[in-house]
């Protein structure tokens, strides 16, 4: 139900071009009460994927509207703010990775979905902090594998899976300003709290963690948890779905200051704005998407 007029005409706009808003965990809360969907990186490609609508409003940062548009060419694909990017992303280009292929000409190439198309049409699979380890194991008989951009997501899934990764100098801003000591300090606080951590944290975070979980695999385990307190180790925003979905639970986050600056960026204003001129489009050219969507192809049909 609309709680205001912005909310009745962002309604109203979203009948009149049958679209649909994709809205990802970490968003500002007043972007996600107007979610249709709100989901992790995976759960909102496979709604990309397969919805109806004609226009997909993405609120996320750049990459996600990318993977949507990859999927779903024919859909018209909006983001309300050009400039909401994935800084993680911009670490890797085509170039780069084109780079690292040719002095590893036999590796296999996985690759973390906050990448640009370009980067994506280079890789042969796509993955995401859900299914990374999936994947990884699925490519037992391949003897070398390069993981970009994410150093520690390729530490991690290196631990979990026993084998020995390529990886390239990425790492999220956001998640490595949780510290060691963040998580020790709030575990003094709260004794009982379970630890639950994003694989993009550092590994001596990682380490501390009950539990190392994608944002949605976070709610479902705080949801199927008996235990009543936890401790976050993700961006802020995740907080308030977390909130929402278990009134009678607390949840602390690891640090303060763990914000995504870019999630930040989309408001309820924007979103009006962004369907009143439906712009700016996301659109991958075509010879590109053709070779990316083959990655993120394999990644769907493996998990
Ligand atoms: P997930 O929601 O897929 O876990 O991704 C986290 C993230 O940092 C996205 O940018
Ligand atoms: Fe990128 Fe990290 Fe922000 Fe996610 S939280 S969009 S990985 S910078």
């Amino acid at each position: 139900m609309p709680k205001n007029n912005l909310e009745t005409k962002i309604a109203g706009l979203k009948k009149k071009h049958n679209a649909v808003i994709l809205v990802h965990n970490y968003q500002l809360p007043e972007v996600q009460d107007i979610a249709d969907f709100r989901g992790d990186s995976l759960e909102l490609s496979r709604i990309a994927a397969k919805t109806n609508a004609k226009v997909i409003v993405f609120c996320g940062v750049h990459f996600m509207a990318e993977t949507a548009s990859i999927l779903s060419p024919d859909k018209k694909v909006i983001v309300p703010d050009i400039k909401a990017t994935c800084p993680m992303a911009n670490m890797i280009t085509a170039g780069d990775l084109k780079k690292l292929k040719k002095e590893h000409p036999q590796a296999t190439v996985v690759g973390y979905v906050n990448t640009s198309a370009e980067v994506k049409a280079e890789l042969d699979y796509c993955c995401t902090s859900t299914n990374a380890v999936a994947v990884i194991n699925a490519l037992k008989d391949k003897k070398e594998i390069i993981f970009v951009p994410d150093k520690y997501l390729a530490d991690y899934v290196s631990k979990q899976t026993r084998r020995k990764l390529i990886s390239w100098n990425g790492y999220c801003s956001t998640h490595v300003k949780i510290l060691p000591e963040d998580i020790k300090r709030e575990k003094k606080f709260h004794p009982f709290a379970k630890v639950i951590v994003h694989p993009e944290c550092i590994p001596s975070v990682v380490a501390l963690a009950d539990a190392v979980l994608s944002t949605s695999k976070m709610c479902q385990y705080a949801k199927e948890n008996q235990t009543k307190e936890f401790i976050i180790g993700t961006e802020a925003g995740l907080i308030y779905r977390l909130k929402q979905d278990n009134p009678t639970k607390e949840f602390y986050p690891a640090s303060e200051r763990a914000v995504c600056p870019n999630m930040k960026r989309t408001t309820q204003e924007k979103i009006f704005w962004a369907l009143e001129e439906l712009k700016e489009e996301v659109k991958v050219p075509d010879d590109i998407r053709a070779r990316a969507k083959i990655a993120i192809d394999r990644m769907l049909q493996i998990t």
